[in-house]
């Protein structure tokens, strides 16, 4: 069971040079949104950019009855419409080649005896190799069950010389007590290095930018700390609202939708200690380091500093939407938010009394996700005098879109008198590299297929973070003294209670 490439020492630096192995994937839930949206257009794109490896066989598994050919041809109409890279047809009839569909009930072992059976053949006939990689792309109520039908059809372990991984899509568990169940099903059939737990935003590019922002230039970490930073502010924005996902998003909000998983990963990315060296488990004990030292908060504290907000009916680019609660499948009375604000602090020696401020939103008027590091006002002496200080540097990592960094410092205005302002020094990935950056999900499934978990959450890092979620959600969900849930229309950015959260300190968030 043990999983020997884990530990590949080919991989160097941030460059994942272990290599993806031949093997078959096997996708549970093979009819639903991901799986037509990201997971098979990003397999065609890695595809398309030479780096799948030469056997790899895509079984996707599901209830409804379909023969290869009809699954095929679904997948197909998907890629084209979702790809990133424009489909070749030459390409694709190669790819559909090692596209199967197998037919099963989750709860029904015999689907996975043949399923067995199956994979045992495509070993022989396509070279996988007797490597598997189980994606559990299904509603995660399914999971356990899954879970279980693998291990009692032995698909837990792998041969000799070969490996067996799952990779499982969130929410991991809805709050602590659920997410340390989840871990205790899966360890009980795959060990902690055979499990993938996705985080996508991981995979974004400008994601893993961050620690090599941070490592790899003398300039930034000596500034990294209290001392010269006076604030950190990270934001999601979508102009999307629920779409179709409201049965899902009804028993999750934005709380634990976004900010439980993507923005505590990347608040660990900005606030890590360096890592002993760039091992998924040297990362993944500083990130864990990270979450335990985030302030729990008292529920007063709650009531003070976190902000829950729901969209009503408004405009977006001029053109109107409605409300969250007409939206398809939401509860009249739905309580669930779609926007979250919080101030939190992380209690160690270099961010002591350094504010980190997260807002989440649906149906905002831009999308657009960054980080934006405040530093202290320099001096007021000489040009910053002036009773009003000049503008603070503001280092912006932008996530997505326009992936890249900007720097904004001062400058003076040419000609004769002394004016200051504001100026950008800008890096923009497309115009730097020239290429576009791959899909989060097509470098995720590559890691995988190479055994590198750097990327994946560990599963002492989503209870961790888990725990300070539920500190949170346990006073939101209070019958009594829950605070209030704000309404904001749709495309605007967001309640005024969350500008308020802000203003009280002085500050303001930045507009994206
Ligand atoms: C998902 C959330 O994890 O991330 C969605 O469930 C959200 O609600 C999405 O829209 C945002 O991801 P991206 O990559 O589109 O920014």
């Amino acid at each position: 069971m043990h999983d020997k490439s884990q530990s590949n020492p080919l991989r160097e630096g941030l460059s994942s040079k272990a290599v993806p192995q031949p093997c078959a994937i096997v996708i549970f839930g093979a009819t639903g949104d991901l799986t037509h949206r990201k997971l098979v257009p990003a397999l065609y794109n890695i595809a398309a950019d030479g780096e799948l490896p030469p056997a790899v066989a895509v079984i996707g598994f599901a209830r409804r009855p379909k023969t290869d050919e009809e699954f095929r041809h679904e997948m197909e109409e998907s890629t084209r419409k979702f790809s990133r890279q424009t489909v070749r047809d030459e390409l694709w009839n190669k790819f559909a080649d090692g596209l199967y569909y197998h037919q099963g009930d989750f709860s029904d072992e015999a689907g996975y005896k043949t399923l067995a059976e199956r994979l045992a053949k495509l070993d022989e006939e396509g070279g996988t190799r007797g490597n598997r990689l189980f994606y559990f792309a299904a509603a995660p109520d399914q999971f356990e069950t899954i879970i279980e039908n693998l291990r009692k059809a032995g698909l837990n372990k792998a041969r000799e010389g070969s490996w067996a991984r799952v990779i499982l899509e969130k929410p991991f568990g809805t709050d602590l007590a659920s997410a340390k169940h989840l871990n205790r099903v899966v360890q009980k059939s795959f060990s902690e290095n055979q499990t993938y737990r996705i985080d996508h935003f991981l995979g974004k590019e400008t994601a893993q930018n961050i620690l090599v922002l941070r490592f790899a230039n003398a300039i930034f970490e000596p500034l990294w700390n209290g001392d010269h930073i006076d604030h950190v502010q990270i934001t999601a924005a979508e102009t999307l609202g629920v779409e179709n996902r409201a049965g899902y998003y009804e028993t999750a909000g934005a709380l634990r939708d976004m900010v439980q998983n993507h923005m505590l990963q990347l608040l660990c990315l900005m606030a890590i200690e360096p890592p002993t060296d760039l091992g998924a488990d040297s990362i993944r004990d500083e990130k864990v380091k990270v979450l335990r030292s985030i302030r729990r908060y008292q529920p007063d504290q709650v009531r003070r500093d976190t902000v829950r907000g729901q969209y009503i009916e408004g405009a977006i680019a001029g053109k109107e939407v409605s409300g969250y609660l007409a939206e398809k499948n939401v509860a009249p009375q739905s309580n669930t938010e779609t926007y979250a604000a919080l101030k939190l602090h992380v209690d160690n020696w270099r961010w002591s009394d350094v504010p980190f401020y997260i807002r989440v939103g649906k149906r905002l008027p831009k999308s657009g996700t960054e980080i934006s590091v405040h530093f202290k006002n320099a001096p007021q002496v000489l040009f910053n005098r002036e009773s009003v200080a000049v503008d603070q540097n503001v280092l912006v990592i932008r996530i997505q879109p326009d992936e890249g960094i900007s720097l904004r410092m001062q400058a003076k205005v040419p000609g004769a008198s002394f004016r200051i302002e504001s100026v950008k020094m800008d890096f923009h990935y497309g115009t730097s590299f020239g290429k576009a950056s791959p899909e989060a999900y097509e470098r995720l499934l590559l890691d995988a297929m190479s055994g590198d978990a750097t990327l994946f959450a560990r599963c002492d890092e989503v209870e961790q973070a888990w725990s300070f979620i539920d500190t949170i959600r346990e006073v939101w969900d209070e019958k009594k003294d829950a605070p209030q849930l704000v309404s904001y229309p749709a495309g605007s950015w967001g309640p005024e209670a969350a500008d308020e959260l802000m203003a009280r300190d002085g500050r303001t968030w930045r507009r994206l």
